[in-house]
């Protein structure tokens, strides 16, 4: 069965261009909208555009915010490479993105597609936030979120030690997305760890006779290099367990209905996913943690998005 047509905002970035790769092998992409993050929002669009060549899609690109809702966050360039694609000086694509702000194309596509896309949330929370701001019943006419953030025992990775990247980069936007989305699915970094891939696994995956493998290959590099000196075990791609999670619902198997709050202040603590496990407060659960997926069929995904042509 084909999953969803997808909406994914996201900010490419090495672990996103995965996920696209997967989203495209699997079902139709309707759109790709365009944070700042991993890298600054000039980068991000440049990377989605080549994305897109490589692929050989029609998908169109749109640029959203260029910065956090209230304070400048530090960028992801030190994982991803200064240009978010691993610095390998590639030809840019001759394509450019649409006219229309990212989160004006996310209120019209809901529009033109009410209740049926599933919306996925790769990175940082800043143009979905917006678009909630401008339309409060958005929710209503999505079939689904799933949002790649937080860390929901507070075992970040980020210097905030608590905060995931993508909700520390702009908590504010977190807190508006997760007190404003009645349900949303919510893949954590700490699920991304405990689905981590083999090093040696993924290099082979990659020898496959295909350009997005190649491509994939190359901008990856520094990446899993870098992981590895980290004395990381295994490679970790949050957003591509994500789109695992979106395009097949069902390869989830283990999962928990909470309330999750962000912390928007705090030396330490801005940024961080406060779940309410045992519900004290009484309030509506607003996530779905997904703690634990099939890892064959997650590796599978991967592997077929990869080896496509
Ligand atoms: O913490 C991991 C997340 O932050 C991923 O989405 C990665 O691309 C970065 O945006
Ligand atoms: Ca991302």
């Amino acid at each position: 069965m084909q999953a969803a047509h997808l909406l994914i905002d996201t900010d490419p970035g090495v672990d996103d261009a995965l996920a696209i790769l997967m989203a495209h092998h699997a079902t139709t992409v309707t759109a790709l909208t365009i944070a700042a993050g991993n890298v600054g929002l000039r980068h991000t669009v440049a990377n989605a555009l080549k994305l897109i060549d490589v692929i050989g899609a029609e998908t169109p690109v749109y640029a959203g915010c260029a910065s956090p809702l209230v304070r400048q966050a530090a960028d992801a360039a030190f994982v991803h490479g200064q240009d978010g694609f691993g610095d390998t000086g590639y030809v840019a694509s001759a394509r450019r993105a649409e006219n229309e702000h990212a989160a004006l194309a996310i209120l019209r596509l809901s529009h033109e597609h009410p209740g049926r896309l599933t919306l996925v949330a790769l990175g940082p929370l800043t143009n979905l936030a917006l678009a909630l701001r401008l339309d409060p019943q958005l929710p209503s006419r999505f079939a689904r979120l799933v949002i790649m953030g937080g860390a929901v025992n507070g075992r970040g990775n980020t210097h905030l030690v608590p905060a995931e990247f993508n909700i520390g980069f702009d908590p504010e936007a977190a807190h508006i997305v997760f007190s404003n989305w009645p349900k949303f699915d919510l893949v954590d970094w700490e699920a991304t760890v405990r689905h981590g891939l083999d090093y040696a696994d993924f290099a082979r995956w990659l020898e496959v006779d295909s350009p997005r493998a190649k491509f994939y290959s190359a901008i990856s590099r520094g990446t899993r290099s870098w992981a590895q000196a980290q004395g990381r075990e295994r490679l970790y791609s949050a957003d591509a367990l994500a789109m695992a999670v979106a395009l097949e619902p069902e390869i989830v198997n283990r999962v928990q209905e909470c309330h999750v709050a962000v912390e928007m202040n705090g030396e330490f603590t801005r940024g961080a996913t406060v779940v309410d496990w045992e519900n004290r407060l009484r309030r509506p659960a607003n996530a779905r943690i997904i703690l634990g997926v099939d890892q064959a069929r997650f590796e599978d995904r991967i592997k077929a998005a990869l080896a496509a042509r």
